[in-house]
């Protein structure tokens, strides 16, 4: 390889690199940052939102009943029917349905717009698959953007995140709105509870989890996909914040959406490359959701992107197939968030000769061809990419849960993460090396009891018809 060209890779691999000492200390941070948010109310950049959900309890499995829930995270609204069995089981029927992006952003995007749209494939959903069903069915509805949540159903928008940008939503009440398209198009439903993904993760894994078998207690409800978060259930003397008419009769505690995408959004522990300055630029809510940017699916493919682009900028790369184009390159390579974390995990493991199925993987998502000391390149950037976000990833599952190791002294079961999301779930290594980072961090120092990183489906329709049954 040229010798700038590697001193120049080699440089980036180092900015990336995260050693134990700060996953150690960077956990402590994060441990900090959970109980400055329990205490407060006032939004704030330097600590996590940590959001009550009013949620305050942990499904056993014997919950009962049919549910509808309403998912929207992402690019896709989910609608699906749920029949609970009491017996960690349950039945599913659902549709997904693709949301147009001008609904999602741009000068016509309004709430009543996106709304009336999710309302409209409820009704489409019903008249589906329950025509037949006269009484009014709960819904949870799955919302997966931060949310000042102040009822079980009742919570309004902070800000989105992930690509959505309709600013009249912004402090809007989101179940009101939900319910009230519904109501203008005569659907019979009542929205029972609003639960973020990561919450409806959590209790979803909890039902299914029969702890006769894993004899372990599911502590974490976390996303790594699009986006990332996670909730836990917490004791009510740590959140401070709850005022006394808050508390729902008889709880002893309350899952807490943590909104961890946005620990330490004022960078004083993160690392910080210029690239990952350059990507947070791109985006609708700079200076927010920084620990996200530098982990989930959304982010990864165009971390890449912009270091090739700098090294194609400095004359590093690319140069031959520039010159024999006439002065330019394919445009795809130009175009920001184009790169998707799926096109990454191909190019993280392939060990093709001379990376060939990097070469079509190349030519087939970007247009873009390249010789062998560029894909060199482009796998060893992929891989350190990934390889700090998946440590990342390490830190708030390490932290909380030796927050919540507590609560379960009284018991000699293990500890589980119930994870749901593109990136861990599909992302080669991705889940070994959050549990290698995880041992690095070692939260549990002296104890006996395991951790293990378990993949939990559904948990938005799931999780959000348990929310629902509470109610
Ligand atoms: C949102 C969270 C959500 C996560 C995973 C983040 O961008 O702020 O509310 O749980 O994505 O979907």
């Amino acid at each position: 390889m040229n010798i700038e060209l590697e001193a120049a890779v080699e440089e980036i691999v180092k900015q990336f690199a995260i050693d134990k000492d700060f996953l150690v200390e960077a956990t402590k941070h994060f441990h900090e940052s959970m109980s400055a948010g329990l205490a407060t109310s006032t939004p704030t950049r330097d600590y996590m939102p940590m959001i009550p959900t009013y949620v305050t309890g942990i499904p056993t499995g014997k919950e009962k009943g049919l549910y509808l829930a309403a998912d929207l995270g992402g690019t896709n609204f989910r609608v699906c029917s749920i029949h609970l069995g009491g017996d960690h089981t349950f039945e599913m029927k659902q549709s997904k349905y693709k949301i147009p992006v001008d609904l999602m952003q741009g000068e016509d995007a309004t709430a009543d717009g996106l709304f009336n749209y999710l309302a409209e494939k409820v009704k489409t959903f019903l008249d589906q698959h329950h025509n037949e069903h006269a009484e009014q069915l709960k819904l949870g509805f799955t919302f997966s953007f931060p949310v000042n949540q102040t009822a079980l159903n009742r919570g309004t928008l902070i800000r989105w995140t992930k690509g959505f940008d309709l600013p009249d939503c912004v402090d809007k009440d989101v179940v009101e709105l939900l319910q009230k398209h519904m109501e203008l198009l005569g659907v019979k439903v009542h929205v029972a509870a609003l639960a973020n993904d990561t919450v409806g993760t959590l209790l979803s894994r909890a039902y299914s989890n029969d702890i006769s078998k894993t004899n372990s207690n599911t502590v974490v409800g976390a996303i790594f996909g699009t986006g990332t978060n996670g909730a836990y259930f917490e004791t009510l003397k740590n959140i401070p914040k709850l005022k006394k008419e808050d508390i729902p009769e008889g709880a002893k505690g309350m899952v807490i959406n943590t909104e961890w995408g946005s620990f330490d959004n004022t960078l004083k522990i993160l690392p910080c490359t210029k690239y990952d300055k350059l990507v947070d630029d791109e985006t609708a809510n700079v200076g927010y959701h920084l620990f996200e940017k530098r982990i989930s699916g959304m982010f990864l493919g165009e971390l890449l992107r912009v270091a090739l682009m700098d090294l194609f900028d400095r004359g590093l790369i690319f140069q031959e197939l520039y010159k024999a184009r006439g002065g330019t390159l394919p445009h795809r390579i130009f175009e920001p968030w184009l790169i998707s974390a799926e096109v990454l995990s191909y190019l993280q493991i392939d060990d093709s000769t001379d990376l060939k199925m990097s070469e079509l993987v190349l030519e087939n998502h970007l247009r873009l061809p390249t010789n062998k000391e560029e894909r060199l390149v482009i796998q060893k950037l992929t891989q350190s990419i990934s390889h700090r976000a998946a440590y990342l990833s390490a830190i708030p599952l390490a932290s909380i849960v030796a927050r919540v190791q507590d609560q379960y002294k009284d018991d000699d079961r293990d500890f589980e993460f119930g994870c749901d999301g593109s990136v861990v779930e599909f992302y080669p290594g991705f889940r070994s090396k959050i549990l290698e980072a995880v041992a690095l961090i070692d939260p549990l120092k002296g104890s006996s009891k395991k951790i293990h990183l378990r993949i939990a489906k559904d948990g938005s329709g799931v999780g959000a018809a348990l929310c629902a049954s509470v109610s």
